[in-house]
């Protein structure tokens, strides 16, 4: 995929603002997409995912801003000129015509000619494995055979920009996951650069090349998935995608390359100025609300019986054995605290044997690596509930 990829935007977003009545559906998204990426739109519900896509395939005009498909504006372009198709939330086949008469719907309508039509069918079929059902009819097929006749109907198109509007909600999840799969190969088989609408983040990571997380119609970061995972930009996206631990930074100061953080459970930490996100490096001696948090997968867990008394680089928690999850590849080690939040832990089997002899009480410690740790602006307003 990355081959594909060119330096020039195929499509460019500058400002976008959507208001209907006094709800601002979507405020200021700017975003340069790729030719040849799979782009997904990751957003909790009622975020604008849905109002975005509509205004790039042209069913919904922009209150403001602009928008270009291969450096032409289109702002204001009607759907059916623009070299983009779209396939919608609840795939909607014909329910009175084959699979072949649904795929070659379009391209009669466009006056495309009957041979033509033939083999731009077979191809589109072809792409998406329904060849040996041309002749069936949409009550004949599975979710999933009806959810790629939709794929064929808008591949046949040739468009420049595939729009998929929760192309994978209606599945159930062992088909969704299947087709996931299915989707990428799509789209590495036919070069298309697909933009992706869901609101599941696994399925976001996944499949795309990029991902923006948009909340409350603004754009809050667009990265790689590992660098959402890695580098998210501030406490909302830092719990979207995955989960965190998070604890409110009370004074946060610069002390040569470092910032010095005063966290009331934790003690002083210092971290490495470079390391911090912008947003808090500007704010670092002005006290801008912020958290520090690390994930389950940083935390370790040992009996504290077993744990040397001697001083570690660690960030360290005591508390007691709660619930051990079971979840295949590992398990949800829980750490309780009395009256303080518990602490979760992602722990693979063969640090589990010692754990699991013990009874639910026993006590414990739970270990952080200062290197794990992440320093976020919280956006008190926004997301009070992350800051415990
Ligand atoms: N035609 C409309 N008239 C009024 N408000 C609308 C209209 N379309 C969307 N909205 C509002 O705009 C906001 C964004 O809606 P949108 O459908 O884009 O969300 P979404 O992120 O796709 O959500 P979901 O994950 O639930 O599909 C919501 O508050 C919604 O109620
Ligand atoms: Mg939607």
């Amino acid at each position: 995929m990355i081959s594909l990829i060119t330096p020039e935007p195929i499509l460019s977003l500058t400002n976008i603002g959507k208001s209907f009545g006094n709800v601002d559906a979507l405020d200021g998204v700017s975003v340069d997409i790729r030719e040849g990426e799979i782009f997904a739109l990751l957003g909790p519900s009622g975020c604008g995912k849905s109002t975005l896509l509509r205004i790039i395939s042209g069913f919904e005009t922009p209150t403001r801003g602009e928008l270009k498909l291969d450096g032409q504006d289109m702002t204001r372009t009607p759907p059916n000129k623009r070299p983009v198709n779209m396939v919608f939330q609840s795939y909607a086949v014909f329910p009175h015509m084959s699979v072949a008469d649904n795929v070659a719907y379009g391209l009669k309508m466009e006056g495309v000619g009957s041979d033509d039509i033939q083999h731009r069918v077979d191809t589109a079929l072809s792409q998406v494995h329904l060849e040996d059902f041309k002749h069936r009819m949409p009550d004949q097929l599975s979710g999933g055979q009806k959810q790629r006749v939709a794929l064929a109907r808008a591949l046949v198109k040739k468009p420049r920009v595939l729009l998929l509007d929760e192309p994978l909600s209606a599945l159930d999840a062992k088909l969704r996951d299947a087709m996931r799969l299915e989707l990428v190969k799509l789209q590495e088989t036919v070069g298309v650069t697909f933009i992706i609408v869901t609101h599941d983040q696994s399925e976001a990571l996944a499949m795309a090349d990029r991902v923006a997380v948009l909340e409350s119609g603004r754009l809050r970061q667009v990265d790689t998935p590992s660098g959402l995972y890695q580098r998210p930009v501030d406490a909302f996206v830092a719990d979207f995608i995955g989960r965190v631990h998070s604890f409110t930074a009370l004074h946060i100061e610069h002390a040569n390359a470092e910032a010095v953080v005063q966290v009331a459970e934790l003690g002083e930490i210092r971290l490495a100025m470079d390391a911090l996100p912008s947003g808090v490096r500007a704010g670092a001696q002005t006290d801008v609300p912020a958290i520090i948090a690390f994930r389950p997968e940083s935390v370790a867990v040992s009996l504290a019986a077993d744990s040397p008394s001697t001083a570690s680089n660690d960030i360290v928690l005591p508390g007691v054995l709660g619930d051990i999850a079971f979840q295949g590849q590992h398990s949800i080690v829980e750490v309780t605290r009395g009256n303080r939040p518990s602490v979760t832990a992602t722990i693979n089997h063969s640090s589990l044997a010692s754990l699991q002899q013990q009874p639910i009480g026993t006590p414990v410690i739970a270990r952080c690596a200062r290197a794990d740790l992440m320093l976020l602006p919280a956006e008190l307003g926004h997301d009070t509930e992350q800051a415990q």
